[in-house]
């Protein structure tokens, strides 16, 4: 069995979709949620799931093993990033080498980088007059959305659309792609 840990930072409805689509698999549990945030919706989502989940603070995050430790104790194989804010530690990256995935919303390298997430990108791909957008999975280095790209789908942007309207259709292909593309990736 790989067990899986999902890191999200806000409302976490890819965390659902994940948890969702993984319970019952044969080869693949999500064992543990993690968010930097006690006030995250996705804490909400992983009790109503009943997966055990785990906030942390920036000092356990970078100046600690402590998330290292509980990651250990829970036996995770692997780390999926789904609407996490954060840069991950090296500490991290050494105990998890090409085992972290990271989902963003957008075609990278296309609206990537330090405070490009969430609606931000979405909004700046509509300022763009973009015709196209959608999403990457990629592997998680030192660096904000620059690792090796796994996936990518695309959708189109018209002239009517708004923020709020993309993010709408980038969503719908996150919740299509994102558990089969985790699944292939642990095989
Ligand atoms: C998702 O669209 C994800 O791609 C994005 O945050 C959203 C989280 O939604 N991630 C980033 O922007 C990372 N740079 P969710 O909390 O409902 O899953």
């Amino acid at each position: 069995m790989i067990h899986i840990a999902i890191f999200a930072s806000g409302s976490g409805s890819n965390a659902e979709n994940l948890i969702r689509y993984f319970a019952n698999h044969p080869r693949v549990r999500i064992n543990l949620v993690l968010s930097n945030s006690p006030a995250a919706f996705v804490l909400e989502r992983a009790k109503n799931l009943r997966v055990p989940s785990l906030v942390f603070s920036k000092t356990d995050f970078y100046g600690s093993d402590t998330v290292l430790k509980q990651l250990q104790e829970y036996r995770i194989d692997r780390l999926v990033l789904a609407g996490f804010l954060w840069l991950i530690p090296e500490n991290l990256l050494a105990a998890f080498p090409k085992r972290i995935i990271n989902i963003h919303p957008a075609l990278l390298p296309k609206y990537g980088g330090r405070g490009m997430y969430g609606m931000h990108v979405h909004r700046a791909v509509v300022a763009a007059a973009e015709t196209e957008t959608g999403i990457t999975i990629h592997s998680v280095d030192a660096e904000y959305d620059r690792g090796e790209v796994i996936f990518q789908a695309r959708c189109a942007v018209q002239s009517g659309d708004t923020p709020e309207t993309v993010a709408a259709k980038v969503h719908e292909l996150e919740y299509k792609y994102f558990p089969e593309v985790v699944e292939k990736w642990t095989e």
